[in-house]
This record gives structure tokens, C-alpha cells and sequence, in this order.
């Protein structure tokens, strides 16, 4: 076991923190998300290096779900390891997020939001990664079936067990989402925050979704900040064969990178240029720039790229002309991206 010594002058670095919504919590406005680069294929030290580096850069946010992996479940395994072999990553400077809702185990209790889905699926999780509780706990997604009422029944009871300190929603539709905080008001565990996709490409939060839990009291963190790597050097020059296009079990597929996302990278990486940033910096620049994000979950394959990340969080404010530029470059088609 190695003995991990934290950087107890992280919190002096670049790092801000948002509080989210109308919690006493804050968010870093840089967090990282564990669903690709973190399963059975990546190997531990590695990953571990990638975890203290973050936490080292004050990144205190760590977002997984049950499904994270390959195969799933893989990633919270990862984390609950690196966790019991940081002996000193202390426990309570971080904030640990899980999630159910989507596919995990076979038959019919194993995907959606039911009572029993996320029952059965906080002490899955919490067993993967060895921990007594979570920071977050997320109903992952509104399933289209299970009434909105069963679903925050069970967070809040989950809350009321100790398992999850506070709740969110990911991904619920505005009505749905509306159920949600009422309901959650109601029964006196507020929904601590909303998470959705949100980046240049992916603008649907725009629709009344951030304003809604800015409304009610509750954070927004967006997710996919960088599309999955489209908005970034990556792609500009082929496909590169480590990257998440050429992974078998990456959710990015080369079908989404047409040659006129391709040209459209090309102008968004003009434009950040001559705000003097990579597109990368200017992709998270741009979601933070609304004071009413709380923080961006970035995802990373190497520490090269969480460096280079942590810029993001520079330079966040954008000129009227260059926003207006940047509408009309990603407008004509903008990439389905999941
Ligand atoms: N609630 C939900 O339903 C939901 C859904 C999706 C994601 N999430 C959360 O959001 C997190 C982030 O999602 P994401 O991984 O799609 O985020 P992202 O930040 O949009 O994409 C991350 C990928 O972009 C590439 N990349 C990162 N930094 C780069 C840089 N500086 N230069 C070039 N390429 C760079 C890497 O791809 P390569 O692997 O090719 O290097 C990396 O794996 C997830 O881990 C998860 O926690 C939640």
C-alpha cells in the first residue's frame, strides 16, 4: 500500500468554488467524472495518479454512477481501491456522487427508477467502493414510466438512512424536474442539484432547465463540457487510436464526427485562439461563464489533460460578438451527441 501524503497547499492554488444553489455546500468549479478511463481496462496506478492529481488541484468533486465502467460497476470499484490505498486522501475534503437509473443488472429490476432499482443500487455502490455513505446520490435519469413520486420517495428515504447526505436529478425533463423539487421541497430534503449535458454543441439546458433550479434553490452542474472530446485538438487531425472514437465501449462514435463537426472544431478553435486559449480551455470557459453553473464535470484520460483542464476555469468572460460568433458557428447542425 502506498502511503498518499495530500498537498495541503492545494486549496491556495487556481481552484475556486461555487456554492451550489442555496446549499452550504460548494462545488470546484473543475470536477471529474469517472464514466470512461476508470473501468476494468484502465490500469490502477494510472488511475490513482489521475484521482491525487485532481484532488492535489484542488478538484474535490468526484461524479460516478453505478454503470461506469466497462463493465459496470468497474469504475466504482476503480475508486473504492484508490480510495482504501490513499490512506491519507481524507474522506471528508471530498465529495463522492453515484447514480442508478440506467441499465446495470439483468431482469426487470435492473434498469429504471424504481424504489427497488435504487434501493438495491446505493448499497450496491456503496459495498464497489467500500464507503458507508455518499456525498451525492442521483436518480440518473426520468425513466418515462416510474412515477416521479416513487422515485423521490426513495432518495429521500436514502437520505433518511444515512446513505446519500444530500440528492439530484440528472437529466430530468422540465416537468418532470418541476415534480421533482416540489416534491423533494415537500418532504424536507431539497434536491441539492440538477446535472444535465451542457456545452457549445449540446445547449438544451438553455430551454429553462438551468433557470429552473437556479429558481429552486438548487445547483447545475453540466456535464459532457467538452462534447466527449470534440471540442478540443483531439480529433482535428484524424482519429487517433487511443482515443474514446476508437474505444469499443466509448459511448463517442466516428458516425458523429462529420465533416462539418469537423469544420466547425476547426472555426471554434479560431475563435479560442484568438481569445489566446486551446478550444479545450474556451469549451470550459464558455459553460462557466453562467454564474449559475455550478461546476463542469470533465472527463480525462491522462494527466496531460487534467492540467490542461484545470485552465479552464481562466478567462471566463466572453464579449458579446464573440458569443454571438460562436451561436452562429455551431448553429447550422449541431452533433446529437450523448
Ligand atoms: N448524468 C449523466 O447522464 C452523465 C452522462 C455523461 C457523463 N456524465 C458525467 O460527466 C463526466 C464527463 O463526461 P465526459 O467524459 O463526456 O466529459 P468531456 O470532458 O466532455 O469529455 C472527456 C473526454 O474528452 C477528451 N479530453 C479531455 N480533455 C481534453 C483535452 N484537454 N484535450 C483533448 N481532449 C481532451 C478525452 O477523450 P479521450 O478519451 O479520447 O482522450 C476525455 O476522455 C462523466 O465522467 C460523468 O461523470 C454524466
Amino acid at each position: 500500500m502506498s502511503v498518499y501524503i495530500p498537498d495541503k497547499d492545494r486549496y491556495n492554488g487556481v481552484m475556486k468554488y461555487r456554492r451550489c444553489g442555496k446549499s452550504g455546500i460548494v462545488l470546484p468549479e473543475i470536477s471529474l467524472g469517472l464514466w470512461h478511463n476508470f473501468g476494468e481496462n484502465a490500469g490502477f496506478a494510472t488511475c490513482r495518479e489521475m484521482i491525487h492529481f485532481a484532488f492535489d488541484n484542488g478538484i474535490t468533486h468526484f461524479d460516478l454512477a453505478n454503470n461506469y465502467g466497462p463493465s459496470p460497476g468497474a469504475a466504482e470499484e476503480m475508486f473504492g481501491r484508490i480510495l482504501k490505498d490513499s490512506v491519507l486522501l481524507p474522506r471528508e475534503e471530498i465529495l463522492i456522487t453515484t447514480k442508478a437509473g440506467h441499465d446495470m443488472w439483468s431482469g426487470p429490476y435492473g434498469t429504471g427508477s424504481s424504489r427497488k432499482m435504487l434501493m438495491t443500487s446505493i448499497d450496491q455502490s456503496l459495498k464497489r467502493m467500500n464507503q458507508e455513505y455518499v456525498d451525492i446520490f442521483y436518480s440518473h435519469r426520468y425513466d418515462g414510466v416510474t412515477p416521479v413520486e416513487e422515485t423521490m420517495q426513495a432518495l429521500v428515504d436514502i437520505v433518511k438512512s444515512g446513505k446519500a447526505l444530500y440528492i439530484g436529478i440528472s437529466k430530468y425533463p422540465l416537468e418532470e424536474a418541476r415534480i421533482a423539487y416540489d416534491y423533494l421541497k415537500a418532504h424536507d430534503v431539497p434536491c441539492l442539484v440538477y446535472q444535465g449535458r451542457y456545452n457549445m454543441f449540446s445547449r438544451e439546458p438553455e430551454d429553462g432547465i438551468i433557470e429552473q433550479a437556479s429558481e429552486n434553490g438548487s445547483g447545475f452542474v453540466a456535464f459532457s463540457p467538452l462534447a466527449q472530446g470534440l471540442l478540443s485538438d483531439r480529433y482535428l487531425h484524424g482519429i487517433p487510436a487511443d482515443s474514446r472514437i476508437s474505444k469499443p465501449d466509448g459511448f463517442l462514435k466516428k458516425e458523429q464526427l462529420t465533416d462539418q463537426v469537423i469544420d466547425q472544431i476547426r472555426s471554434l478553435t479560431a475563435v479560442a485562439q484568438k481569445r489566446g486559449q486551446t478550444l479545450a480551455e474556451m469549451a470550459l470557459a464558455w459553460v462557466l461563464r453562467d454564474s449559475k453553473v455550478t461546476s463542469v464535470i470533465i472527463g480525462a484520460s491522462s494527466i496531460a489533460q487534467l492540467k490542461a483542464n484545470l485552465k479552464g476555469a481562466e478567462k471566463l468572460s466572453f464579449g458579446k460578438e464573440e458569443l454571438m460568433i460562436i451561436d452562429d458557428i455551431v448553429k447550422p447542425v449541431r452533433p446529437e451527441i450523448k
